[in-house]
C-alpha cells in the first residue's frame, strides 16, 4: 500500500531520492571543487612565477648595462657588443634595449626596435628603477614586458643616461593560454567522469543493502530458514546483515512456538472431546441401567469441566496478552491471601501427607494488586507444589516486603525439575513429563498463567529447582509509587 504513491512520482524525483544519487552528487561536487582549487591555485602560482622571473631578468640586464656604463663610460663598442650579443643570440624571444642621454636623445638602439614598439609609450609608461616592470603591447600585437633605469656614466655625476629595456613575453602568455585551455578540458572531462564514476562507486557500495532488502522481501512463512550470507560485505553492512539474521532467528523461533502452541491446543481439546464421544457411543451401543447412564453422564461432565477449564485458561492467556488489560487493583494483605490459599489446599495436602506452611513473616506485607488474579497465581503454584511433592514433604508459602517490591515465594521439598527442562517450564503447554501429568489433569498452562499475571503487575516470576530436592518459585511484584 505504502509503495502506491511512489508510482505516480516522476522518475527523475525518485532518482534524486536514491542514496546512490546523493552519494554520487556529493562525490562529484567534492571532486570538481578539488580539481578547481588545485588547478586554479597552480595557475596563479605559475603566472606569478613567470612574472617574477621576467622581472628579475630585466632587472639583471639593467644592472649589467649600468655597470658597463659606470666602469667604461666612453667605451660605446663594449656597450653595443653587449646589446647586440644579447639580442642576436635570441631566436624566439625578441629583446630590445635603448640608451638615451640626459636630454632624451637615443645614443644606442637595438635595430628594428621602433618597428616593434611604440617608443613614446615606452618613455611614458616605464618608471624609473629596475624593479618596476610594466606590460606593453607591440605594434604587431606581441606582448612585452619593459623596464627602465637611470645609469651614471663614469664616476662623475655630470652625465646621467637612461636605459630602456623590453622583452617579448609571448612565450609565457602562450604557455598560460595553453594552461587555461587544459584547465577547461580537465574541468569538462571531470564534470562528466566524476558523476559517472561516483554513481558507479555508490551503486557498488550499496549493493549489499539491496541484497539484504531482496532477501527480506523474499522471506515468507514458508522459507523462514533463509539467511543473508554476509561474506565479503564491509563490516558495517555485515553487522546489519547479522542483526537481520538474528531477527529472523527470533521470528523463526516464535513462529515455531506459535505453531507448536496451536498443535498443542488442538491436541488438548481433542482428547476430552474424544473421550466424551467414545463414552457416549459405548453407552448408546445397547440399553443401559439408570446407574450406568448416570456414570456415563458423570464422566462426561468431568470431561466437559476439564474442557471448559482449558478453554477458560486459553481465553485468560489470550486476554492477558493484550497490552491494555485492566487490573482491578486493591490494597491487600499478602499474608492473609497466603493463609486463605493454605486453608483451601489444607485438606488435599494432608490427604497426600504433605504439610502446608504459611510463613507470614514479622510485619504484615501489603500491596496494591488485583486480588482475584493474585489468588489464581498463588493457587497455581501451590497446586503444582503439592502435585510434585511426595508424602512427608513440606510446601511453604512466604511473603516479604523489600521496599520497592514485594516477594512471594512458594517452595517445596518435592521432586524438583531437571535443569534442562527448567528454562521451558513457563512455556505454554510445557510439561516435564507429559504422560504422567496428563493423568493428573495438568495441561501445562499453570505456570504460563502465573507468568502473565506477574507481568500484568509489572513484576517477574523466577523459578529455581534442585532435581530431587525441591523447587521454589518467586514472584517479585513492584510496589506502585503513591503520589
Ligand atoms: N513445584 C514443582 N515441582 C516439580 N515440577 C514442577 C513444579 N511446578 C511445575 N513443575 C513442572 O512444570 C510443568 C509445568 O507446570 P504448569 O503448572 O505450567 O503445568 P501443569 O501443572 O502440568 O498443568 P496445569 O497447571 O495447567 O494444570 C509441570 O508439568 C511440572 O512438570
Ligand atoms: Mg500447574
Amino acid at each position: 500500500m505504502s509503495s502506491k504513491p511512489s508510482h505516480k512520482e516522476p522518475a527523475e524525483s525518485r532518482l534524486r531520492r536514491t542514496l546512490a544519487f546523493r552519494l554520487a552528487a556529493a562525490y562529484s561536487l567534492l571532486g570538481l571543487l578539488l580539481v578547481l582549487l588545485a588547478t586554479a591555485s597552480l595557475y596563479i602560482v605559475l603566472r606569478a612565477e613567470l612574472d617574477r622571473s621576467t622581472g628579475l631578468f630585466l632587472a639583471d640586464k639593467l644592472n649589467v648595462l649600468r655597470t658597463i656604463l659606470r666602469e667604461r663610460p666612453d667605451d660605446r663598442d663594449a656597450l653595443r657588443e653587449e646589446i647586440q650579443l644579447e639580442t642576436a643570440a635570441r631566436h624566439y624571444q625578441q629583446f630590445y634595449i635603448r640608451l638615451l642621454d640626459d636630454r632624451g636623445a637615443p645614443i644606442l638602439t637595438t635595430p628594428g626596435m621602433a618597428n616593434q614598439l611604440d617608443v613614446a609609450e615606452l618613455v611614458r609608461r616605464t618608471r624609473n628603477g629596475p624593479e618596476h616592470s610594466v606590460s606593453l603591447t607591440g605594434f604587431l600585437g606581441r606582448p612585452f614586458r619593459a623596464a627602465s633605469a637611470t645609469a651614471w656614466a663614469g664616476s662623475s655625476p655630470a652625465r646621467r643616461d637612461t636605459i630602456q629595456i623590453a622583452i617579448d613575453i609571448s612565450q609565457e602568455v602562450e604557455l598560460l593560454r595553453r594552461y587555461r585551455r587544459w584547465f577547461w578540458a580537465i574541468m569538462l572531462t571531470s564534470s562528466v567522469l566524476f558523476p559517472l564514476l561516483g554513481y558507479w562507486i555508490a551503486r557498488h557500495g550499496i549493493r549489499p543493502v539491496e541484497q539484504i532488502a531482496a532477501t527480506a522481501r523474499s522471506i515468507t512463512s514458508t522459507n523462514l530458514r533463509e539467511r543473508i550470507r554476509a561474506e565479503g560485505y564491509p563490516s558495517e553492512l555485515a553487522s546489519l546483515a547479522g542483526t537481520f539474521n538474528e531477527m529472523l532467528d527470533r521470528i523463526e523461533e516464535s513462529f515455531e512456538r506459535i505453531s507448536r502452541f496451536s498443535a498443542d491446543i488442538a491436541h488438548d481439546l481433542r482428547t476430552p472431546v474424544h473421550n466424551i464421544r467414545g463414552e457416549a457411543e459405548v453407552a448408546l451401543s445397547r440399553a443401559r441401567t439408570v446407574d450406568e447412564y448416570r456414570e456415563v453422564i458423570e464422566s462426561t461432565l468431568e470431561e466437559a469441566v476439564r474442557l471448559s477449564e482449558l478453554i477458560g485458561d486459553l481465553l485468560f492467556l489470550a486476554r492477558a496478552e493484550r497490552p491494555l488489560t485492566e487490573l482491578r487493583r486493591e490494597r491487600i494483605d499478602v499474608g492473609k491471601l497466603l493463609s486463605a490459599v493454605r486453608d483451601y489446599y489444607e485438606a488435599s495436602a494432608s490427604d497426600a501427607g504433605i504439610s502446608l506452611v504459611a510463613d507470614e513473616g514479622a510485619a504484615p506485607v501489603t500491596v496494591e494488586v488485583d486480588r482475584a488474579l493474585m489468588l489464581r497465581a498463588v493457587s497455581n503454584l501451590v497446586s503444582n507444589a503439592i502435585a510434585h511433592t511426595s508424602a512427608g514433604g513440606t510446601v511453604t508459602l512466604a511473603a516479604r516486603d523489600e521496599g520497592s517490591a514485594i516477594r512471594i515465594e512458594i517452595s517445596d521439598t518435592g521432586a524438583g525439575i531437571p535443569p534442562e527442562a527448567l528454562p521451558r517450564v513457563f512455556d505454554r503447554f510445557f510439561r516435564v513429563d507429559p504422560s504422567r501429568s496428563t493423568t493428573s489433569g495438568g495441561t501445562g498452562l499453570g505456570l504460563a498463567i502465573v507468568q502473565s499475571i506477574t507481568t500484568l503487575h509489572g513484576g517477574q516470576a523466577e523459578i529455581a529447582s534442585q532435581f530431587g530436592h525441591g523447587t521454589s518459585v518467586t514472584l517479585r511484584i513492584p510496589v506502585l509509587a503513591t503520589s
